[in-house]
């Protein structure tokens, strides 16, 4: 029996859909039972923790006093921020008031997803809670595996990087690893070459969509859009946006929804 310590991740909910603890809980490689049982001590977590209600609470409290400084903060979320934050609570407290708190005692903190990178859907326009990224909100320089949702390769890779080195992984000037958003999803998707010979699609269904065509001039955002979706794909490899026929609509880039929309183009 494995009795080394396992490190600690407090992972937090703010102002999201739960898309990302979606994508995270399908890890293959390795199989999320064994990241939670084997590799990480989650010690909180509002989707697959056993305690509700108080005891919830106290579970945060209680991890961090005993982890104080020592635990890796994995954010879901964006911070809603409008009136000291009143339009976003946990346990009583604003989101908020716990971003600020808990990233202030953790030894380095993940950002995954769009929401917590860079404000996701509830800070597109009008954005009525002036919802933000957590480093936005707290101040704080975050490591952002950004996408919506993104893929679990990329935040597995992000922490387990951080444990087996000690040190987190290059990152963009958005605050995203090198390893995962270097490159963009146009300079290696399999329809590239059709968008070289002026190949594209022109209406779903049509005949080019039947061939693979390129996807550009129904929207596709691929040639703007850093990640590396084309490479890794989703669901253990199984498919991706453009290899199901539908535009990238650049969904790990900041403010997508207002700056990369329209989506479509007909
Ligand atoms: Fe580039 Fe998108 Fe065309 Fe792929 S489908 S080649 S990413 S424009
Ligand atoms: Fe998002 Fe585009 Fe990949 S929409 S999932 S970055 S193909």
């Amino acid at each position: 029996m494995v009795t080394k310590q396992r490190p600690t991740v407090i992972w937090l909910h703010f102002a999201e859909c739960t898309g990302c603890s979606e994508s995270f809980i399908r890890s293959t490689r390795p199989w999320i039972d064994q990241i939670l049982l084997d590799i990480i001590n989650v010690a909180y977590h509002e989707t697959i923790m056993a305690p509700s209600g108080h005891n919830a609470e106290k579970s945060l409290s209680d991890a961090m006093a005993k982890y104080d400084g020592k635990y890796i903060l994995v954010c879901e979320g964006g911070v809603p921020t409008k009136n000291d934050g009143i339009y976003g609570r946990v346990g009583g407290r604003t989101m908020l008031e716990i971003a600020k708190e808990t990233t202030k005692h953790a030894l380095a903190t993940i950002c995954v997803g769009n929401c917590a990178c860079f404000g996701g859907v509830q800070a597109a326009a009008p954005n009525p809670t002036k919802a933000m990224s957590v480093s936005e909100a707290t101040g704080i320089k975050t490591v952002n595996v950004s996408g919506c949702p993104p893929n679990v390769i990329n935040m597995v890779s992000t922490v387990v990087h951080f444990l087996l080195l000690g040190k987190l992984p290059a990152l963009d000037d958005n605050g995203r690893p090198l390893f995962a958003y270097g490159q963009t999803i146009h300079e290696n998707c399999p329809r590239r070459s059709h968008y070289e010979n002026g190949e594209f699609v022109k209406t779903f269904g049509d005949d080019g969509a039947m061939k693979g065509y390129c996807l550009f001039e129904m929207g596709c955002k691929g040639p703007n859009t850093y990640n590396n979706c084309p490479l890794i794909k989703f669901n253990d490899g199984t498919n991706w946006p453009v290899g199901a026929g539908h535009p990238c609509i650049g969904c790990s880039e900041p403010n997508f929804w207002d700056e990369q929309s329209p989506f479509y183009v007909s």
